[in-house]
């Protein structure tokens, strides 16, 4: 373990965990998210759900990675054997994730080209499914549309290059240059969004709170959801990274700076987005309400029609949001990657090059079914039930094992305290034992509820068995799976390592 890699600086592990943090969730998913949630009422549940499970769960995953240094199979092997499961299972989620993540990303590289001379026209949702996807219906493939495909390969191979290169030489390079390439951009768009005709008519919607959502259960599982996948926790991702830190590492203040800086961006974001809706809605006479769509439709057929009625280069406006969405899409995409890498190079004890050409090139092949004509089908269904319902799972039975069965939250606590200088007190260990877990039982129990009892998106059923259902339970199947496979590297030493 001694050989293991590790960042270069304090500033390269918070560049990256900040880069896997700000992504495609926080651009195009959060500003939608919010609006539909009650707007402003949304903020509460939101600053509840960051500081009661956000903040406390990285704090805690940064503390397990630095404590037990593997990836999270090995980590959760290291604090109890039987624990080996929820860490494959956790590698899995992240593993499909990353197959569909790419592709958002590949048809934002498209778009960034397409601004140059708006190339959408004026039906813009029409050119998305039609001209662009050629989408067909729900469950059907229908062939390789080249203009994802061609941008996909070049997601691919950018980052499956830097992951050849290793942590410090790859992931954390990388992160130093488009961290703060993408803040730069991502400012020069929202300044120029709120000084937009009507930008405060659009940031009224945002803020203004619907107080009658705040009772509604499914606000706070959006805003729980929003958390987990935003802040990058519950799938494998901060206990990989934070497994690179040196032995000395101050855990709970990298853990602050981390969680506030994606939150931050996060409010940016919708505040950038809400100011070019409120300008749309000025512009066309349009209420607000009839111009915001759901997320993909949001940065993808709403933007690019807010993009043909900015005032001066509008292709530049358009070029610099969707190389922003490029931006954040490939740091955090890199970190997906990271989490499978990491625990295939332990699991097998084999070569960083060998486990980033197996699972990143199993992910790229897979890929390629988004990348058809049905791929937007496919993509919205996985989407829903591995991401939304899969991490939301994946992050209670994480709190549940870690704090009721294993009962290990008290030992971290002192674990984290002793290298820290801000000290967590008893509301962290409240937080994971009491707060989360009971509000997570709830919160999860009515999303299955839901998913059971209504049909997502209007799909047909089989569909969404088939890509939805089972596809979650594949990932807990190959987590067992993997599990049973007895590690090549020499992982007794390892555990005597840390007893
Ligand atoms: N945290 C990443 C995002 O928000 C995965 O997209």
């Amino acid at each position: 373990m001694e050989n293991r890699s590790q960042w270069g600086t304090r500033a390269g592990f918070i560049l990256a965990a900040v880069g896997s943090a700000v992504g495609l969730g926080n651009i195009w998913r959060f500003p939608y998210v919010a609006y539909d949630n009650g707007g402003g009422a949304f903020f509460l549940p939101y600053l509840i759900a960051l500081l009661t499970a956000g903040i406390p769960i990285l704090i805690m995953e940064f503390t397990l990675g630095h404590r037990y240094r593997g990836s999270a199979p090995l980590v959760f092997r290291k604090m109890n054997k039987k624990a080996e499961w929820l860490g494959w299972w956790q590698v899995f989620i992240a593993f499909i994730i990353s197959t569909y993540y790419a592709v958002i990303i590949a048809w934002a590289m498209a778009y960034a080209i397409f601004s140059f001379n708006l190339s959408w026209g004026n039906d813009t949702a029409g050119f998305l499914t039609g001209d662009y996807l050629k989408l067909v219906d729900a469950g059907q493939f229908g062939s390789l549309v080249p203009s994802v495909l061609i941008p996909l390969i070049i997601v691919w191979v950018l980052v499956l290059g830097t992951l050849f290169k290793g942590v410090r030489k790859g992931i954390e390079v990388a992160n130093k240059i488009f961290i703060p390439t993408l803040l730069v951009l991502f400012l020069i768009i929202v300044i120029r969004a709120v000084t937009l005709d009507g930008a405060l008519q659009g940031l009224n919607a945002m803020f203004q709170p619907d107080w009658s959502q705040i009772a509604n259960a499914d606000v706070w599982i959006a805003a729980y959801g929003q958390i987990f996948f935003s802040l990058s926790i519950c799938f494998a991702i901060m206990i990989t990274y934070s497994s690179y830190l040196p032995k000395k590492s101050d855990i709970n203040n990298n853990a602050f700076i981390a969680g506030f800086s994606n939150s931050s961006f996060e409010l940016l974001a919708g505040i950038g987005v809400f100011s070019a809706i409120g300008f749309m809605a000025n512009t066309t006479g349009q209420p607000v309400e009839e111009v915001v769509n759901s997320g993909v439709l949001l940065a993808f057929a709403v933007f690019p029609e807010i993009i043909n009625q900015i005032p001066g280069i509008p292709g530049l406006f358009g070029f610099l949001f969707f190389a922003s969405l490029v931006l954040a899409g490939m740091s955090s995409l890199i970190s997906i990657c990271e989490t499978y890498i990491a625990a295939f190079q332990e699991k097998f004890n084999i070569s960083r090059t060998k486990a980033v050409a197996i699972g990143g090139g199993l992910s790229a092949v897979i890929s390629l079914v988004y990348a058809t004509q049905g791929g937007l089908n496919f993509l919205d269904t996985v989407d829903h039930f591995v991401l939304s319902m899969g991490v939301g799972l994946a992050g209670l039975v994480e709190v549940i094992v870690i704090a009721w069965v294993l009962r290990k939250v008290k030992n971290l606590q002192e674990y984290n305290n002793a290298l820290s200088d801000i000290k967590v007190g008893s509301w962290w260990v409240i937080c994971l034992t009491v707060i989360t877990p009971i509000l997570m039982t709830f919160m999860m129990a009515q999303s299955i509820y839901t998913d059971l009892t209504e049909q997502y998106s209007g799909y047909p059923w089989s569909f969404l068995i088939i890509c939805g259902w089972i596809m979650l339970a594949l990932t807990l199947i190959a987590g067992f799976i993997f599990t049973s496979v007895k590690w090549k590297s020499g992982l007794e030493k390892q555990d005597k390592e840390v007893s």
